[in-house]
């Protein structure tokens, strides 16, 4: 099982609270960083991941193999009721998906419905407009940075980038008692792993957005800052970081 280099996964299967031979959902699993994280806390617990593309269910399967507990891992499309019964899960988890979600109440809803009485559940997001980065000049930087934010790719059916700061707020609007709220901030002054895949995502998103015009961004603007970012790096101004915000609630 190879572990992620983001912290965060293990640090969501530790605010899960998930008892050792409990069960635990993951919307949204994609390849499964969390569930393996999961599985290294909890050898022995029983795993669910749901997530709409398959690709990504055939890789997570993979780093999951070797999971001493159950595994299930179904193709779900998020946005309709989930396969599921009623309070059979100790613990639901969801991280960087409900920014894709035109209505992402109603899956919180959806998970607050297959917790059992004193199931936590755990939303996580990076809030996009946290992300800050040296080396473009300031105007430049700020209207790359915003325009990845707010940008929608063509396998998300909504965007809101700004939707970490929003989780307390939709935990508590559900119902369920906010039982705490935490932010985790990835930093590195080196453009390598983390950092190097989201400047990487950045530079890539927006340009293939600039080339099918969805974007406040051009193309030059793009490249431009791209340029700058490795400039820094390679002088040694490099400095990255981005925020998570964690929200836990439980059901009473
Ligand atoms: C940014 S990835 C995050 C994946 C995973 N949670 C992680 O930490 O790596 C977003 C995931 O949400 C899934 N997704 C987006 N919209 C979905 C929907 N309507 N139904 C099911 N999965 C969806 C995508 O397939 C993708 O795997």
């Amino acid at each position: 099982m190879s572990e992620s280099d983001e912290p965060v996964h293990a640090v969501l299967a530790e605010l899960s609270q998930l008892p050792s031979d409990g069960t635990l959902v993951d919307l949204g699993c994609g390849t499964g960083p969390t569930l393996a994280a999961t599985s290294r806390r909890h050898p022995r617990a029983r795993l669910v991941g749901l997530d709409r593309s398959a690709a990504a269910l055939s890789t997570a399967r993979t780093q999951l193999t070797g999971h001493g507990g159950g595994l299930q891992l179904v193709q779900a499309d998020l946005r309709r009721p989930l396969p599921l019964a009623d309070a059979c899960v100790d613990a639901v988890v969801s991280y960087n998906v409900l920014e894709c979600l035109g209505d992402p109440a109603a899956l919180v809803r959806e998970a607050i419905r297959l917790l059992k009485p004193e199931g936590t559940l755990v939303l996580a997001h990076v809030d996009f407009d946290s992300i800050m980065v040296s080396g473009p000049p300031a105007d430049l930087d700020r209207r790359v940075c915003h325009a990845f934010t707010d940008d929608r790719q063509p396998w998300m059916d909504h965007a809101n980038g700004r939707i970490g700061r929003t989780l307390p707020g939709l935990i508590a609007g559900a119902g369920l008692t906010l039982h705490r709220t935490e932010t985790l901030t990835a930093a590195s002054t080196v453009l390598t792993g983390h950092a190097e895949r989201r400047v990487a995502d950045m530079r890539r998103a927006l340009l293939s957005s600039a080339a099918r015009g969805t974007t406040t961004v051009t193309a030059i603007e793009v490249t431009d800052w791209h340029a700058a970012v490795q400039a820094a790096a390679r002088d040694r101004r490099f400095f990255f970081s981005e925020t998570v915000v964690i929200a836990v609630g439980r059901r009473t």
